[in-house]
């Protein structure tokens, strides 16, 4: 009787912690499609640069996502591609934007110039967003429940054990950086 108790704590224990490791990721973030699918690799293989959609302009803003305007040129016409179909339907006839959902974006109180980092000191977009510009789907968005934040901050893995530097964009990665670089910020640099 004596030994039954921590024995039979420890056969419900161990389950439910199996249990938990395996489904609080599930549990932790919500998924959002995307309100169309998209293909960066056929683009890229039509010799389009990043550039083309996700420009840097001189003033130092950058264009995020990509306007409607700039796809019309190419797709302005309905044809046998239901994707192309749906773009031209929904969003290029009555001229609106397509609400794109990103998997980067940080809280609003965080300032991030893109052009600080791609255009000085030309930082590859791929040390921050890893092979996105090589994808054949836009990527469904994974909204943490509790931080509001979605997943590229964190990063893909809860226990950010073996990420690669990508992986991940929470504050102590921008430090992270800056200091490896020698570039100590002062928090109203990310803060605003
Ligand atoms: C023809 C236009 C076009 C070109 C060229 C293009 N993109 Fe995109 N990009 C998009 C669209 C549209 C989305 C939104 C859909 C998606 O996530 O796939 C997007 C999304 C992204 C995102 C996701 C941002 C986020 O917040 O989740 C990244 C990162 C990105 N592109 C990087 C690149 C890189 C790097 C290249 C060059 C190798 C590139 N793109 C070339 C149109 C383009
Ligand atoms: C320079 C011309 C050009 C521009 C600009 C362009 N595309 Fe395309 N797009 C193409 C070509 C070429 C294809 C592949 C041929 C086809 O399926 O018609 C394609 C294919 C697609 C497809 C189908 C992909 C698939 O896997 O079936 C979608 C969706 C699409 N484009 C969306 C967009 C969006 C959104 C934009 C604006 C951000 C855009 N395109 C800008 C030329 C362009
Ligand atoms: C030093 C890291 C870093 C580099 C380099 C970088 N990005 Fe980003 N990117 C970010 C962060 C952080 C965000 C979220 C910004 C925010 O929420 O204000 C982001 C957001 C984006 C978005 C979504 C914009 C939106 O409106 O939500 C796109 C598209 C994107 N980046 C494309 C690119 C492309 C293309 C390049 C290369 C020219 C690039 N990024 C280089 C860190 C980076
Ligand atoms: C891969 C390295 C790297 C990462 C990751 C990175 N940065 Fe930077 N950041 C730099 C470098 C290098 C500069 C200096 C650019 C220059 O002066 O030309 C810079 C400059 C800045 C600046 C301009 C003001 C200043 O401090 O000099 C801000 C603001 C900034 N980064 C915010 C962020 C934020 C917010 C993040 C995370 C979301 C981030 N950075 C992630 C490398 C990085
Ligand atoms: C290089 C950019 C950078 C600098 C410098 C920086 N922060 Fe942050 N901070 C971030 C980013 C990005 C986030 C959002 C992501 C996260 O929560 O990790 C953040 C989030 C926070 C949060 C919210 C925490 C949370 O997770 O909700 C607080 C509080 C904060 N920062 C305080 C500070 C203070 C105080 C300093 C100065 C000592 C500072 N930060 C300097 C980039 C920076």
């Amino acid at each position: 009787m004596k030994l039954a108790a921590p024995v039979s704590f420890a056969a419900g224990l161990v389950p439910a912690l199996a249990a938990g490791w395996l489904l609080f990721p599930h549990l932790l973030y919500r998924s959002e499609a995307q309100p169309l699918p998209f293909n960066h690799k056929v683009h890229a293989e039509q010799g389009m640069a990043c550039a083309d959609c996700h420009a840097v302009t001189p003033d130092g803003r950058f264009a995020g996502f990509p306007t409607t305007e700039s796809c019309a040129g190419c797709h302005a016409e309905k044809g046998e591609n239901p994707a192309i179909n749906a773009l031209v339907a929904k969003y290029v006839e009555p001229g609106a934007e397509v609400p794109w959902l990103s998997n980067a974006r940080q809280p609003d109180n965080v300032y991030f110039p893109h052009a600080s980092h791609v255009t000085g000191e030309k930082i590859a977009c791929t040390r921050c967003h890893g092979p996105r510009g090589e994808s054949t789907t836009a990527r469904e968005v994974q909204v943490n429940r509790l931080s509001g934040y979605p997943r590229d901050i964190w990063g893909p893995s809860i226990s950010r054990l073996g990420r690669k530097d990508w992986q991940g964009m929470k504050m102590s990665d921008c430090i992270d950086c800056h200091r490896a670089g020698g570039r100590e910020s002062a928090c109203i640099a990310c803060h605003k």
